[in-house]
């Protein structure tokens, strides 16, 4: 099986004729550079009092991301008009695999390599047991992401692969639990991700729409901070209230002090992706393609 693994996938850096790909090495680099970081900070001492436990928090953080942009292959392959991005999509899953994979690892080292009590803890506690079912999940994509196994699946192979999205939610609840009283840094990815699960819900002649992508963008920022109100409102017991109003001070620019709340602040990558589809479109040739 090994072997037949070795052969089906592609060396990262190379397309399927062999030849060298800029775009899969600036893939590459994107989800090797993250770790490098982290591997230097724990070198420079720079991860604070607990550096393992740092460590696994920003692993966490970066799976979801990969996960998320994963996610985010196939509407911007289409609505960019740039195909050549699809043959990235297998590579950012199993780099969203591999800091899964590694985030869970550094979680048994911080809690000192005792397996029985990794196994208890995520047995016990709802969110682990959703982060382990999330993990599982990646791992039989991952396992069943070759070509062989796209052969033999043949039309199942899409149905199990459209799990990933069901797993997008359960890592987004995960990282929601943990998060208790700052979910800042899952609202900002849950903004996101209700866009890409919004554009594939979307009838097919509107995906390409500037105005219907507007639409989306700004119900899914609505929506990200309606269900972070909620969250505060029903999970904790901070003043949601106030929560929900900064958002909309967030909207009064201040140039001294600009920190939009998370929801605000998908909402200007969903307005950089905006300008980037109309910048495509207004290039020449850019309405034909
Ligand atoms: C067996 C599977 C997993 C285990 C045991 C695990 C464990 C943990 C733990 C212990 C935390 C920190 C909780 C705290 O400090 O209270 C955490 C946070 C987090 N995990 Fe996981 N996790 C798993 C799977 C996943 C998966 C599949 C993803 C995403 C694809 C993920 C993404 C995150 C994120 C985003 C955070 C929050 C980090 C932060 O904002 O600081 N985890 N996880």
């Amino acid at each position: 099986m090994g072997v037949t693994i070795a052969l089906d996938l592609p060396t990262p850096w190379r397309d399927r004729a062999g030849r060298l790909s800029p775009l899969r090495i600036a893939a590459l680099a994107l989800l090797v550079a993250p770790a490098l970081w982290i591997g230097w900070l724990a070198w420079s001492d720079g991860l604070g009092p607990e550096p393992l436990n740092a460590a696994m928090h920003a692993t966490g953080r970066w799976a979801l991301r990969f996960l998320l942009l994963t996610l985010a292959v196939t509407p911007f392959g289409r609505i960019l008009a740039w195909p050549r991005l699809f043959q990235l999509r297998r590579m950012i899953g199993l780099g969203a695999l591999a800091w899964v994979a590694l985030h869970l690892v550094l979680y048994a080292a911080d809690q000192n390599w005792v397996l029985w009590r990794v196994v208890a803890e995520i047995a016990q506690r709802f969110y682990l047991t959703i982060g382990f079912a999330a993990l599982a999940g990646l791992a039989v994509l991952g396992w069943t992401s070759t070509d062989g196994w796209m052969k033999r699946l043949g039309r199942r192979w899409k149905r199990l692969h459209r799990l990933v999205f069901p797993i997008a939610v359960l890592a987004l609840l995960h990282a929601f639990i943990q998060a208790k009283s700052d979910t800042s840094s899952a609202v900002f990815l849950l903004g996101l991700a209700l866009w890409l699960l919004g554009w594939r819900l979307m009838p097919a002649r509107r995906q390409q729409g500037i105005v219907p992508l507007a639409a989306l963008s700004a119900a899914s920022v609505a929506a990200a901070i309606a269900l972070e109100y909620a969250w505060y409102a029903l999970a904790t017991k901070l003043p949601a209230e106030r929560v929900l109003a900064a958002n909309f001070d967030a909207l009064q620019f201040d140039p001294d002090f600009f920190a939009p709340r998370p929801a605000i602040l998908a909402g200007m990558v969903m307005l950089g992706v905006l300008a980037a589809v109309a910048l495509r479109r207004l290039a020449p040739g850019g309405r034909a393609a």
